[in-house]
């Protein structure tokens, strides 16, 4: 069941049974985004960006769907060991900023494939875990994208073939290039560039007698939180059709998709646990509605990117404007913001308290990211299926 297909009776039934906040998830919907990546990159093998959503029951049901995981901690590896995982077969430690000490958890447990951007972390990958195989991301356009990964990872191309020798002259395995096209890309063009990049790494690496054998793309596919031209059959197939008439039928093809897995796979039901009318930071009266979830909490992405999640209510009265915030006492814990980032009001049915908000799209650094800053829990988990 997609939790879009729920009513608002069966929302409330599950709300009496089991309180708010709570996060209401389709494993059905995460099998299918899964599936639909997996059909449209056929060469590919699928590792899951498990920073997207490390709730188990979601590594689960994404470990018996045939996926593996990309892990950026010990505590992801943990989590994923605990969902099933064969570390040597299922993990890609493709964070380029690892602490030590989980390289050497990693390599003891049995992960062997590593990503680095600079010669510090060459050291550290052959200090920790000696003798493992190497990738090098490379820095490309994020334009495009919502979150601009590339600003804080990656090596320039020009500096790409004198890393890829340093990890071989540390003793490491130098196996291929990954690249990351920024979070929620929206243009197709950045895989197309970022490939044809990294074919001329290739190339370069070929001459400098390196023998390279895989592409990581890491991720970025889209979902649709509001209007967007999310389609990622098109998506995939313009990556697909690209990787092939660059690299042929030689080159291995990594994925590393985290937001298209489960970012529509779960809806987020949080109450009306305060009421207020008060002046808001623009110097106007509004009605403010507080809620048992906000920015510390489900929302952060609003804040960081301005995350337009769609909303729906419990309620059917007449529309009016309002400012929404989360229960935490940070004056930030505002959620209804305008794209530059200012508070602003979202239209809704009229609200009061016990009134009940569902914003969709939820699945995907939600749960992640949220803290217990004051002492509030993350929402519960209830899996529909
Ligand atoms: C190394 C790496 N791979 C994959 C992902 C997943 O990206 P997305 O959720 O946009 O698919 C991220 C996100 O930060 C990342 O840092």
């Amino acid at each position: 069941m997609n939790p879009y297909e729920l009513s608002t009776g069966q929302i409330e039934d599950l709300v009496r049974t089991h309180g708010t906040p709570l996060y209401l998830v389709s494993r059905r919907q995460i099998r299918e985004n899964f599936a639909r990546l997996d059909a449209g990159l056929p060469a590919a093998k699928i590792y899951y960006a498990m920073k997207a959503n490390p709730h188990a029951g979601i590594l689960a049901a994404l470990k018996a769907a045939g996926a593996g995981f990309d892990v950026a901690s010990k505590g992801e590896i943990q989590a994923a060991i605990s969902a099933g995982a064969d570390p040597q077969a299922d993990l890609i430690f493709a964070d380029t900023v690892k602490d030590p000490k989980h390289i050497a958890y990693a390599h003891g447990v049995g992960l062997d494939d590593f990503t680095f951007d600079n010669l510090s972390e060459i050291t550290q990958i052959a200090r920790h875990a000696p003798g493992t195989k190497a990738h090098l991301r490379l820095a490309v356009d994020n334009h495009g994208s919502v979150a601009h990964l590339s600003d804080k990872f990656g090596a320039p191309p020009s500096a790409a073939v004198d890393l890829l020798c340093a990890a071989r002259d540390h003793g490491l395995v130098p196996r291929g290039i990954s690249f990351h096209v920024g979070s929620q890309c929206l243009d197709d063009q950045r895989w197309t560039e970022a490939l044809t990049a990294t074919r001329q790494v290739f190339d370069a690496a070929t001459k400098a007698g390196l023998n390279l054998a895989t592409v990581d793309i890491g991720g970025g596919f889209p979902v649709r939180y509001d209007n967007e031209a999310v389609d990622l059959e098109r998506t995939c197939g313009v990556i697909t059709a690209n990787f092939h008439r660059l690299f042929g039928q030689d080159i291995e093809l990594v994925a590393e998709p985290g937001r298209a897995i489960v970012g529509d796979a779960m809806i987020l039901v949080t109450k009306v646990i305060s009421e207020s009318r008060r002046r808001g930071p623009d110097g106007q009266e509004h009605d403010w509605l507080y809620f048992d979830d906000g920015t510390y909490g489900s929302f952060l992405e609003v804040l960081l990117y301005q995350a337009h999640y769609p909303l729906r209510t419990n309620t059917d009265g007449p529309m009016n404007d309002y400012v929404l915030a989360g229960p935490t006492c940070d004056s930030i814990d505002v959620f209804s913001r305008d794209p530059q980032g200012r508070v602003t009001t979202r239209p809704l049915p009229e609200m009061h308290l016990d009134d009940l908000l569902i914003a969709g799209s939820m699945g995907a650094y939600t749960y992640a990211e949220a803290t217990n800053f004051n002492g509030f829990e993350p929402p519960k988990f209830f899996y529909l299926d």
